[in-house]
C-alpha cells in the first residue's frame, strides 16, 4: 500500500513540474534567438525582429512585417562577417512608398501579371495596377507588406523562424483564403533556407519569393560580381516586362549566364531587350527537370571571396540588378543606394503564369498543397 502511494505522489510530482521542466527547455532552446521590437506600423502594430544565429556565428535578423530579412551576416575570406543585403536601420525606412521590397517575402504573386487580369474557371479576376498597366509582387498591399505571425524554435539543422499569414479571399483581387506559412532556417552550413507552403479555400493562383538584393562586397556597386545561370533559355519581354510567351535561347547574346560572367561584361550592349529593361531584369528558365531541387545559380565577389549558391524547386529566376535605384533611397548607416549597388535572384514561376497556358502552371486548387523551396547557400573562395 505504502509502495503504491509513494509511486502516486512521485507521478504526481514530475506531471506537476512537466509544465515548468518545459518551459524552462523550450527557453533554454529558444535562447540563441532573441526577440525585439523593431517599430510600430502606421496603425500602431508591434513589429518584431528575431535573430538567427547559427554555429558559426553567421547571423539573420528577419522581421515581422514583410517577413523582410533587414540583416544577414555571412564570413568573407578571411572569416570577416559582413551584411550582405541591403536595407534600412529601422522600420520607417521600409513602410515607405518607395520602397523597392527590400529583403521580403513578395506574394500572392511574385513578379507582374499583365494587365491586372486573368481568369480562372471562366471567371474574370482585376487586379489593382501598381507598376504601369501591370500588377507587380501581389499588388498595392502584397504579403511584403503584411504582418506575419512568428514562431522561433531550433530545428536540427539550426535556428528557424516560422511564419504565417492569412491572406484573405478577395485581398487585392486574388480568389480564395490563402493560408501561406514560410519557414526560414539559418543552417549550421550557412545556408539561408526558405520553405514556402500554401493551401486555399477556392481555386487561385501563388507564386511566392524572396526580394534580398545582395551585394556579397558588402557595399559599392554590383557590376563586379560574377554570376552564373543555369539555364539556357530565358523569357523575353514587352516594354512593359511581360513576357511575350517566348522561350528564347541565351547562347550568343548578353543573357547567357551558362558560364560566371561579371555582371557589367554586357549590360550595357545594344541588346534590345536590356534596353527595354534597363539592364537585367528579366526571368531565366532554368535547367531541370519537374520541380526537383536543382542548383539555379552562383554569384561571386572577388574582394571578399564570398559565393552565393542559389538552389531551388522553382523553374524560374529573376535575376534583376536594381536597375531601378538611383540614389533617392537612403538605406543602412545613411547611404544612398546607387543604380546597381544590390542584385535579386528570386525563385519562381515565370511572370504572368496566369495568362500564359504554355508556361508551368502557377493554379493552385482546394485540397492542394503549394509547397516549393529555395537555398541561398554562402561560402568563400
Ligand atoms: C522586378 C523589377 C522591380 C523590382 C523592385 C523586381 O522583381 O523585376 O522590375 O523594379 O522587383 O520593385
Amino acid at each position: 500500500m505504502m509502495r503504491i502511494g509513494k509511486f502516486i505522489a512521485t507521478v504526481a510530482i514530475i506531471v506537476g513540474l512537466l509544465p515548468a521542466w518545459s518551459i524552462a527547455m523550450k527557453q533554454r532552446m529558444n535562447k540563441s534567438i532573441p526577440k525585439e521590437l523593431f517599430g510600430k506600423t502606421a496603425d500602431g502594430q508591434d513589429v518584431n525582429i528575431y535573430t538567427l544565429t547559427n554555429s558559426k556565428g553567421a547571423e539573420a535578423r528577419i522581421m515581422t512585417y514583410g517577413g523582410i530579412v533587414v540583416s544577414l551576416k555571412v564570413p568573407d575570406k578571411n572569416g570577416k562577417l559582413g551584411d550582405i543585403v541591403l536595407g534600412h536601420d529601422d522600420l520607417a525606412g521600409y513602410t515607405k512608398d518607395n520602397s523597392p521590397y527590400f529583403g521580403a517575402l513578395i506574394g500572392r504573386y511574385g513578379n507582374r501579371i499583365g494587365h491586372g487580369k486573368f481568369s480562372l474557371d471562366g471567371h474574370e479576376y482585376t487586379l489593382p495596377k501598381n507598376n504601369g498597366e501591370n500588377t507587380l509582387h501581389g499588388g498595392n498591399k502584397g504579403f511584403d507588406k503584411a504582418i506575419w505571425k512568428a514562431q522561433e524554435s531550433n530545428g536540427k539543422d539550426g535556428p528557424v523562424l516560422t511564419l504565417s499569414y492569412l491572406s484573405k479571399d478577395g485581398e487585392e483581387g486574388f480568389p480564395g483564403n490563402l493560408s501561406v506559412t514560410v519557414v526560414y532556417t539559418l543552417t549550421n552550413n550557412n545556408e539561408l533556407k526558405i520553405d514556402y507552403s500554401a493551401k486555399t479555400d477556392k481555386t487561385t493562383v501563388v507564386n511566392l519569393t524572396h526580394h534580398s538584393y545582395f551585394n556579397l562586397a558588402g557595399g559599392g556597386k554590383i557590376l563586379d560580381h560574377e554570376v552564373m545561370i543555369n539555364a539556357d533559355k530565358f523569357t523575353p519581354t514587352d516594354e512593359g516586362l511581360i513576357p511575350t510567351g517566348d522561350l528564347a535561347l541565351v547562347k550568343g547574346t548578353p543573357m547567357d549566364f551558362t558560364k560566371s560572367t561579371k555582371v557589367g561584361a554586357r549590360i550595357g550592349d545594344e541588346f534590345k531587350q536590356l534596353k527595354l529593361a534597363n539592364g537585367y531584369d528579366h526571368n531565366w528558365v532554368l535547367n531541370k527537370d519537374k520541380d526537383k531541387m536543382t542548383h539555379a545559380a552562383t554569384v561571386y565577389e572577388s574582394t571578399s571571396g564570398r559565393v552565393m549558391d542559389v538552389y531551388t524547386t522553382e523553374p524560374g529566376i529573376q535575376f534583376y540588378t536594381g536597375n531601378f535605384l538611383d540614389g533617392t533611397i537612403i538605406g543602412k548607416g545613411g547611404i544612398a543606394y546607387q543604380q546597381r549597388t544590390g542584385l535579386c535572384l528570386e525563385t519562381q514561376h515565370y511572370p504572368d503564369s496566369p495568362n500564359k497556358p504554355s508556361f508551368p502552371s502557377t493554379t493552385l486548387k482546394p485540397g492542394q498543397k503549394y509547397s516549393t523551396t529555395t537555398i541561398y547557400k554562402f561560402s568563400t573562395r
